[in-house]
């Protein structure tokens, strides 16, 4: 069998300190459990720009797109803010997602039983909580043409941003949506805006044919994405999968996760499409935080979101759902144990690092 490639992007700021972390649970996945991980590693975001004046060069580029799975830390800081526009650290991020065609942006909104009570929701209300956004990520608005600001010339501008959707951007994040559904409770909600918005119609019917066609057997329900924002707030339990366009996605994504605790907490995989011959997806898996720059340099980062990020790349990448969840289990036994970084941490649990909570769960994992 051949290995399985690894390419890891640490990044700036507290990117490097949680990627540290997941290496202690690939060590120890190849030492304990006979997997054949290979990892190599390049620079991304501030740190390569100082190295070679881009925020990823094409050689790391090219060993993003020819791995199995890439695993992104965090990028930025205050130390680039000069830095021109098209060589800033994000511009690494977006031409990963770009040129892998990750179109696909999962986010899981969990909530563990440990951490339920510091919700800004009502435990009951969150407890047990397991939602899956699926958000489009290559099309919509964001990218959408025109986009611009045009001069009206009696004193008014004007700023336009295009919001564009083909029939088969919304067959191939749906299809990932019911797809993903099936390995879990079989439900997908689809939310748009059919009531004022073309591509909303047009998204609501090609969701419902590809249902229709391909994967009847899951149940499939439609809501307005204003609507499926209060809902999320009001009994988010009452969700599986949710599927939505770029913009609603990205909100809805920010609010469900923010119904769980910390940013710390919050991982993220971005899928490709799969290759006709092999089946496989490019991939790529993320904390959802940033570099934390108030942060950075002190050991007190939480590695959680890094390392459910890996649990995600298990899973998505290299279908090792047992191993996935037996890591996910392993974070949710570390916090039940009141351990907790700074981020998380509440009255009678016991403060760690970073480095305390990476081996902790690596213990935890190891049984
Ligand atoms: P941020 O996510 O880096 O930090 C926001 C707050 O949450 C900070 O107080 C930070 O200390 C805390 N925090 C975040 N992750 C944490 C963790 N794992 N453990 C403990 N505390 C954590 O967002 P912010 O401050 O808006 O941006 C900082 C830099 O990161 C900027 O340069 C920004 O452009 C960049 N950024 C990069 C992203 C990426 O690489 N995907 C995403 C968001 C921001
Ligand atoms: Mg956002």
């Amino acid at each position: 069998m051949t290995s399985r490639s690894l390419f890891l992007l640490p990044g700036d700021g507290i990117g490097p300190e949680a990627m540290a972390e997941v290496r202690k649970v690939i060590a120890h996945l190849n030492d304990k459990h006979g997997t054949d991980f290979v990892t190599d590693e390049g620079l991304v975001g501030g740190c390569a720009y100082d190295a070679c004046g881009q925020a990823i060069s094409d050689a790391d580029m090219e060993k993003a797109m020819a791995a199995d799975a890439v695993l992104f830390g965090a990028v930025g800081g205050p130390k680039w803010d000069p830095v021109p526009y098209e060589v800033r650290p994000e511009a690494g991020l977006l031409r990963l997602r770009k040129d892998m065609e990750l179109f696909a942006n999962l986010r899981p909104a969990i909530c563990y039983p440990a951490l339920a009570a510091s919700s800004s929701l009502k435990p009951e209300v969150v407890e047990g909580l397991d939602i899956l956004i699926v958000r489009e990520l290559t099309g919509g608005v964001y990218f959408g043409e025109p986009k611009e600001i045009i001069d009206l010339g009696n004193g008014q501008k004007r700023g336009i941003d295009t919001q564009v959707y083909d029939t088969y951007e919304i067959e191939r994040i749906s299809a990932v949506a019911f797809e993903l559904a099936r390995t879990r409770r079989n439900e997908v909600c689809s939310m748009e805006k059919r009531n004022v918005m073309k591509s909303g119609v047009l998204w609501n019917e090609v969701v419902t044919a590809t249902h229709k066609a391909r994967f009847s057997d899951v149940k499939l329900s439609h809501m307005l994405a204003d609507a499926g924002g209060m809902q999320l707030v009001r009994w988010p339990k009452q969700f599986d999968v949710i599927v939505t366009d770029n913009l609603f996605g990205d909100m809805l994504s920010d609010v469900a996760a923010m119904l769980t605790g910390s940013l710390g907490m919050l991982p993220s995989a971005s899928l490709g499409a799969p290759d006709p011959k092999t089946g496989k997806r490019k991939a790529l898996y993320e904390p959802v935080h940033g570099s934390a720059p108030d942060i950075a340099g002190q050991g007190i980062a939480n590695p959680i979101a890094m390392i459910a990020s890996f649990a995600m790349c298990l899973r998505y990448s290299f279908d090792m759902v047992a191993e996935a969840e037996r890591l996910d289990a392993a974070i949710a036994t570390v916090l039940g144990n009141g351990l907790r970084t700074g981020d998380i941490m509440s009255d009678g649990c016991t403060k760690v690092t970073t480095a305390e909570m990476g081996d902790a769960i690596v213990a935890a994992y190891a049984g």
